[in-house]
């Protein structure tokens, strides 16, 4: 409990203290992801899953929780369409989608044939535009090629307002794994 009050001052001061020595986020640059990628989308996951408010907690852990590995485990196949942010040191951020249907469905499931999306960006380039060129090229690629895209938000998350700027709507409400609200919000293309 304490723990996740610590990540959360931490979160706020991060997003809201500027911090001379941050990182230049002009020199990101954006590319496709790829297979090679999976230990870094579940790195980022791991972060969306909220996994980092439990210190002890490592982004393996989340193989061994089917309903959130499916987000990650064989990344590249059909269907599949990410994008990796790549600063000089390695890559700093991933927004991506997976067809989860079927009985395999992730937490924000509208339809069988709507990809589910996930993003994460790394702490040190949090509140700086990352998630933004994510999101935008995401879209732009995803469009065309289905026909909307659907995710789970925890309701205080303040990602929740990324996304409904980029066009996502309010879907559903869901109880989520840890008993709070979810939003399953819907981007729809046509
Ligand atoms: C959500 C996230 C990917 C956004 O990436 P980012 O590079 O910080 O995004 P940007 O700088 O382009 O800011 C866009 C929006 O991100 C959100 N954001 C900004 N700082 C944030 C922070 N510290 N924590 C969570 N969301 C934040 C806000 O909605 C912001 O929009 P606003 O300025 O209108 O409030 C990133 O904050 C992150 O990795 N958070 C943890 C993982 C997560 O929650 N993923 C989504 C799960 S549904």
């Amino acid at each position: 409990m304490a723990d996740r009050l610590w990540r959360r001052i931490a979160d706020l001061i991060e997003r809201f203290v500027p911090r001379p020595q941050m990182p230049a986020a002009d020199t990101v640059s954006l590319r496709l992801a790829r297979p090679d990628d999976e230990p870094f989308l579940l790195a980022m996951l791991f972060r969306a899953a909220h996994g980092d408010d439990d210190t002890d907690a490592r982004p393996e852990h989340l193989l061994g929780m089917p309903a959130l590995a499916r987000y990650v485990v064989g990344f590249g196949v059909e269907g599949d369409l990410g994008i990796v942010a790549e600063a000089p040191e390695g890559p700093v951020g991933a927004a991506w989608v997976r067809l989860l249907a079927g009985n395999a469905r992730g937490y924000g499931w509208v339809a069988d044939d709507t990809p589910e999306l996930a993003i994460g960006v790394v702490r040190g380039y949090v509140g700086r535009g990352v998630g933004t060129r994510l999101m935008s090229e995401l879209l732009a690629r995803a469009r065309g090629r289905f026909p909307a895209l659907s995710l789970s938000v925890r309701r205080e998350n303040p990602a929740r307002r990324l996304y409904l700027r980029l066009g996502f709507v309010p879907h559903a409400e869901v109880v989520n794994r840890v008993g709070g609200l979810s939003d399953t919000m819907v981007l729809r293309f046509a």
